[in-house]
């Protein structure tokens, strides 16, 4: 009968219920607060360079998530096609994350490595050169148009307000590491500072004229091939093992 009450005021109904949520809604979150992190550190991955990032913003821009995602499930099917499963710190440093919600195109957490810069190039120039059935648009203006990188140094400045290691070194050099990235010369900072020997990733930092229109130009081709050529290339998949202690930072 104490429930006839509850149920025949609106009020009452009203308060109680926001209680209970309350309460639920704090039972999930507070725990939360006394982990240092929800999210595993593995060997390996890195930063995004200056370069890669700027590839990642064309990326955005372009809006390649709405046909593309980029996380591999854990089901048989998904690793015969792609590969080992994405691991949640393979995109710890995405902000904001590219798993997507809609495969028109395929998965693209491990296209690094799959292809040349050339097919790529080809490839975003007109698809149907290379996949006569292709429905991808082209995005030839991309081999056109100079990459804007004048506030690269903001863009990393910003990602390290939200967490990502960035240090100050990074930041300095921002604009000089993706010039030597895009252009394959005088790599060794960019090197030192997102390369193997530091993070452990299973490629070095790879630096070359990735657009294949002369190192001297850098266009948002360079940026978004130099991109492409490096997802999902970062942990050692022949080493790795979740049990295994080594493989986490
Ligand atoms: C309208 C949907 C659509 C959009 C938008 C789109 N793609 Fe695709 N993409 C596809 C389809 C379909 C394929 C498979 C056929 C092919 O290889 O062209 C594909 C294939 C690819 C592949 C080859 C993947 C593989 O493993 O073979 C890459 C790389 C790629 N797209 C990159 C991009 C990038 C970068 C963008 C944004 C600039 C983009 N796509 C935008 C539909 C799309």
């Amino acid at each position: 009968m104490k429930h006839d009450k509850i149920e025949r005021s609106a009020t009452l109904l009203l308060v109680l219920s926001f209680l209970v949520v309350t309460v639920g809604g704090l039972v999930e979150i507070i725990p939360l607060f006394w982990l240092n992190n929800t999210i595993e550190r593995v060997k390996g991955v890195r930063p995004y360079t200056p370069l890669e990032l700027a590839g990642r913003n064309i990326y955005i821009r372009e809006g390649c998530y709405l046909c593309h995602s980029q996380m591999i499930r854990p089901f048989r099917d998904e690793v015969e096609r792609y590969g080992h499963y994405s691991l949640a710190a393979e995109s710890m440093y995405d902000h904001p994350f590219q798993w997507g919600s809609k495969r028109t195109g395929p998965d693209l957490a491990r296209v690094g490595g799959k292809y040349s810069d050339q097919w790529h190039v080809q490839h975003l120039i007109d698809p149907r050169a290379v996949v006569p059935e292709s429905v991808m648009p082209g995005y030839p203006f991309l081999a056109k148009t100079e990459l804007k990188f004048d506030d690269i140094a903001d863009h990393l400045k910003a990602l390290r307000i939200v967490g990502v290691p960035y240090d100050d070194d990074m930041i300095r050099n921002a604009k000089a590491d993706l010039i030597a990235q895009a252009s394959g010369e005088d790599t060794e900072g960019l090197i030192k500072r997102y390369g193997k020997a530091r993070w452990g990733s299973a490629t070095e930092v790879k630096a070359r004229d990735f657009g294949r229109d002369g190192p001297q130009k850098i266009t948002e081709m360079d940026a978004l091939v130099a991109y492409m050529q490096m997802l999902g290339t970062l942990v050692d998949f022949k080493t790795f093992d979740t049990t295994n202690v080594e493989n986490l930072r």
